[in-house]
């Protein structure tokens, strides 16, 4: 049994295995409906609980087929109407309750040390499916879409992320790290990634270039990243956060300086991108967001030590 929380805390080796199931799976089943099972339903009758603290659609909707797909079921708990939420009763015992009742937990939570809590009662894997300093089953998937399109190998490509230093850019650090490619970072000075994830970045001996000017940072880029710039819980002066990156509006003429680059957008959209760019032959959005159904079938498999 294997955890899902952090892409740093998982080898390049079991990631990279990941990918390639998530790969001849995609393609195994390309001719089958939503809910008709792979051939082996290698996870039937296991049951995923997932749990949202924060709004969700695309991991909500991903992990249900994906469990589905494999043979096994899900279960969304409301966390408004668990004990846990109100006081009334410990991690401690929802996570014994849940691991016998269930077979794999994913939550979506506004604290990181829930998902560690947890995880020390647990006796069935977790999954990070986003938390306020990772979102790592976006990126994985994220990384298994910029391969599919590109037909190359992400060490091989300039990847830049236009935006705030969120969760979903750590997910990215800790992937160019993991899957050594170029990182390009454009942002306001102001919301530069904090000095623990800077000090993350030096030790681990990786270079990942930060302008302050976005029509430096897409120059030679083959992908362009972008998120909101105000994500979900975000306790900031949101006009005054939206006014600071006014000039990293994401539009026709930036990607002018990049036109062999697709753009990524791990949605919700907000204000970041003009819809021009977001609508255009270059934006792979949609493809992304189902790509995310793939990868996490085979990060399901990953924590049920079933990887082929
Ligand atoms: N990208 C993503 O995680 O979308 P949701 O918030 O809708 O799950
Ligand atoms: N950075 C965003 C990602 C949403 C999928 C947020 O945390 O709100």
């Amino acid at each position: 049994m294997k955890h899902f929380i952090n892409l740093k805390d998982i080898s390049s080796k079991d990631l990279r295995k990941i990918l390639i199931d998530a790969k001849k799976r995609k393609y195994a089943r390309k001719k089958l409906n939503n809910l008709e099972i792979d051939k082996e339903a290698s996870l039937k009758g296991k049951l995923l609980i997932q749990m949202f603290e924060k709004s969700s659609l695309r991991t909500r909707l991903s992990f249900y087929l994906a469990i589905r797909q494999l043979g096994g079921s899900a279960l969304t708990l409301r966390p408004d109407e668990l004990h846990l939420s109100k006081g009334g009763e410990s991690i401690e015992d929802t996570a014994k309750i849940l691991s016998n009742f269930g077979d794999v937990f994913m939550l979506r939570t506004d604290k990181d040390e829930k998902l560690e809590e947890f995880k020390k009662y647990l006796s069935i894997p977790i999954i990070n499916g986003l938390s306020p300093s990772s979102h790592p089953t976006q990126i994985l998937s994220d990384i298994f879409t910029v391969e599919e399109i590109k037909k190359k190998p992400i060490s091989k490509l300039n990847v830049t992320w236009i935006g705030d230093s969120n969760n979903v850019l750590n997910s990215l650090i800790a992937a160019s790290i993991k899957f050594a490619f170029k990182l390009t970072i454009g942002c306001p000075k102001k919301y530069q990634p904090k000095k623990s994830i800077m000090n993350y970045i030096k030790k681990n001996k990786n270079k990942i270039s930060i302008y302050n000017d976005p029509k430096r940072a897409v120059k030679k880029a083959d992908v362009i990243f972008s998120d909101k710039v105000i994500s979900m819980n975000d306790k900031v002066n949101k006009k005054k956060k939206l006014k600071d990156f006014k000039n990293f509006k994401i539009n026709k003429s930036l990607m002018k300086l990049c036109p062999k680059a697709i753009f990524l957008h791990c949605l919700p959209r907000g204000n970041e991108v003009d819809e021009k760019v977001f609508s255009s032959n270059q934006s792979k959005v949609w493809t992304q967001a189902l790509n995310r159904v793939h990868v996490q079938k085979s990060i399901l498999l990953y924590c049920f030590g079933k990887l082929r």
